[in-house]
């Protein structure tokens, strides 16, 4: 199973969404807002539960 940090982690369980996509939605977009990313990429969009891991990607790449 892959790591957190790979672009194959599925950080979006309920809708199969892999890191290295959010990874390039958010860097593609400029995206800085978790309610753009979602609507954006369709993750965190059921359960909520990646929510927070979707933050946390946001704010590392906005940091970067
Ligand atoms: S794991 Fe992302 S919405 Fe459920």
């Amino acid at each position: 199973m892959a790591d957190k940090t790979s672009r194959d982690y599925v950080i979006c369980l309920c809708r199969g969404i892999t890191r290295g996509t959010v990874e390039d939605a958010i860097r593609e977009n400029k995206i800085t807002d978790l309610k753009v990313l979602c609507e954006t990429t369709n993750a965190g969009t059921k359960c909520g539960g990646c929510r927070e891991d979707l933050e946390n990607l946001i704010n590392e790449i906005a940091g970067n």
